[in-house]
């Protein structure tokens, strides 16, 4: 059996001040998931007539990206490559100091606790991050080729799952690892190509609007990432950015800020 010191971070709402609470945490094993210790200690809290700790999830396999914790000072904590579900107890010692937090940016403000809104991504997937279809039949699936290394290449940066941490790791709280994922994924595939030029220029103008800060450069957003995603996405989005602003006459229209050069 295991126990663990929490330092969490409670917040009562969006207009709390906030603190962190040292929590004994007890009766814990390696084996169990650091979403799972979270439900022990609840469930005790709750027994104890005390309000339980908020935090997200949905799916707890890695893949919704609803789960967001910055533990020990790391979005989702000291393993990479994994989500806060995928983070397990056999990481830590017995005995070990925790501090949970939520993740931080002025984009994502505060709900309660270590749940926060980050309905500022919904917004800019809304303002670009589809592709348009006509309804009717679904189309043969072997109607347009794709080369093998473009489709491996979308499905790379179809991997980010929205879960926020590369903006929670940036000092300037920088989405622009989110925002360049999405436009690579459907940019790169011959169906999205159409749209592409309004995509990236309305996708990083409501990036700008929602507060998120500009890239300067640091990876930490790569660091953290669970799902891997490159800076080299970035780059790509700032090319594709500069194409899609360059106006007929040669000049650069772009009303945005798409951050670090690439
Ligand atoms: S790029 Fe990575 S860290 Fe950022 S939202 Fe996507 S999966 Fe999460
Ligand atoms: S709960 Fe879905 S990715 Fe963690």
């Amino acid at each position: 059996m295991m126990t663990l010191i929490l330092h969490v971070w409670r917040q009562n709402g969006p207009q709390d001040a906030g603190k962190m609470e040292t929590i004994t945490a007890r009766d814990l094993t390696p084996e169990m998931s650091f979403l799972e210790m979270l439900d022990v200690v609840n469930d005790r809290l709750s027994a104890e007539g005390k309000e339980p700790i908020a935090f997200e999830y949905d799916c707890r396999e890695g893949i919704c990206g609803s789960c967001n914790l910055v533990i020990n000072g790391e979005a989702h904590g000291p393993e990479n490559g994994v989500t806060t579900c995928q983070t397990y107890l056999r990481s830590f010692k017995d005995g070990d100091h925790i501090y949970i937090e939520p993740f931080r940016a002025r984009a994502f403000p505060v709900i309660k606790d270590l749940v926060v809104d980050r309905s500022a991504f919904d917004r800019i997937i809304q303002a670009g991050g589809f592709v348009s279809v006509n309804t009717g039949n679904a189309p043969d699936a072997n109607a347009i080729p794709i080369p093998k290394a473009v489709a491996e290449q979308a499905m790379d940066a179809a991997a980010c799952i929205g879960c926020g941490a590369c903006v929670a790791a940036c000092k300037n709280a920088s989405a622009m690892l989110f925002v360049s994922a999405k436009v690579a994924h459907l940019g790169l595939l011959p169906q999205g190509k159409a749209e592409a030029k309004r995509r990236v220029r309305k996708m990083v103008a409501q990036m700008d609007a929602e507060g998120f800060g500009h890239c300067t450069n640091q990876s930490e957003c790569e660091a953290v990432c669970p799902k891997n995603i490159s800076v080299e996405w970035i780059a790509r989005l700032n090319r594709e950015y500069m194409a899609a602003s360059v106006g007929d006459d040669g000049e650069y229209h772009g009303a945005g800020n798409a951050g670090a050069a690439g």
